[in-house]
């Protein structure tokens, strides 16, 4: 299931630090959209809002709203976990489970909700595999642990996880920055392929990357020292790159400052 998101008047803080401000910004369903910006501008804090991760922090806080096909996440009876399990999310660095088998890091999350079936849990571990473009190079060795996997199919790993619980969303947070190249290719194709079933969300330092896998470019920026990060501007990836409505995008796609 892919779901359309909206964020409205977003401000997110750790304690009295305003990280980010007024973002309001809406991602269609079926999608890739990129987050670029220098480092700092609160990408990420924005990321970790859309599945409540950022509350986990101590002292942090959201104001505004995050909707999932029209329905608040942060309504008041709604349940953070159940959020964190609509929504998939993948970290720059690939943190499986080491020492656990590849086959049970991707069913990790199944487990734990309770899914004990032993071939049902044989068919999602295959299924999110293939999803993730990895179940040719590791059918042989399921149960061989998930940590001795090169650093490129150790992501792929994390993706078959994130995506073997069904989410409505995947965020991906600089998922290829500690990849070479091969693999960073690898996933930027995959990203091409999950997006018919997810809405997809990638933060990226790498221009080339925002400009090959997304359809829409959202580009952050902070407005100077000390000042929370912002939305600059939101458009298709083709019109941020060649015709940006705002100076800073311009200089910054084209690595004057970041
Ligand atoms: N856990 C935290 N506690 C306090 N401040 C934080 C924390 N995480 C990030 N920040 C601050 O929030 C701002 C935005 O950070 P971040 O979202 O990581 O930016 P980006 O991902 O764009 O580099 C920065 O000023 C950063 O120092
Ligand atoms: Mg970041």
């Amino acid at each position: 299931m892919t779901k359309q998101i909206d964020l409205t008047d977003l401000d997110i803080y750790y304690g009295g630090f305003q990280a980010v401000a007024d973002v309001t910004l809406s991602v269609p369903p079926r999608s890739v959209t990129a987050f670029i910006g220098p480092s700092g501008c609160g990408k990420s804090t924005v990321l970790r809002t859309i599945n409540r991760m950022h509350e986990v922090t101590p002292g942090a806080r959201v104001e505004g709203s995050v909707r999932l096909d029209g329905e608040n996440i942060y309504g008041r009876d709604v349940d953070p976990v159940a959020v964190r399990r609509t929504i998939g999310m993948v970290f720059q660095r690939p943190n499986p489970f080491p020492t656990m088998s590849i086959r049970d890091n991707v069913v990790a999350g199944l487990k734990l909700q309770g899914m004990r079936n032993k071939s049902e849990l044989n068919e999602v571990a295959e299924k999110s595999l293939r999803g993730a473009n990895l179940w040719q190079e590791v059918k042989d060795r399921l149960d061989k642990p998930g940590g001795g996997l090169s650093g490129g199919q150790q992501q792929r790993l994390c993706i078959a996880r994130a995506i073997a619980v069904s989410p409505d969303v995947l965020l991906m947070d600089e998922p290829c920055s500690a990849l070479d190249p091969i693999s960073t290719l690898a996933i930027e194709e995959l990203i091409t392929e999950l997006k018919e079933q997810f809405t997809i969300i990638i933060v990226t330092h790498n221009m080339q990357q925002a400009a090959r896998v997304s359809d829409r470019t959202a580009f952050f920026n902070l407005a100077g020292v000390g000042q929370p990060g912002q939305l600059v501007e939101i458009d298709d990836t083709e019109q941020i790159f060649s015709n940006p409505s705002q100076k800073s995008t311009e200089d910054y796609i084209s690595g004057r400052f970041g």
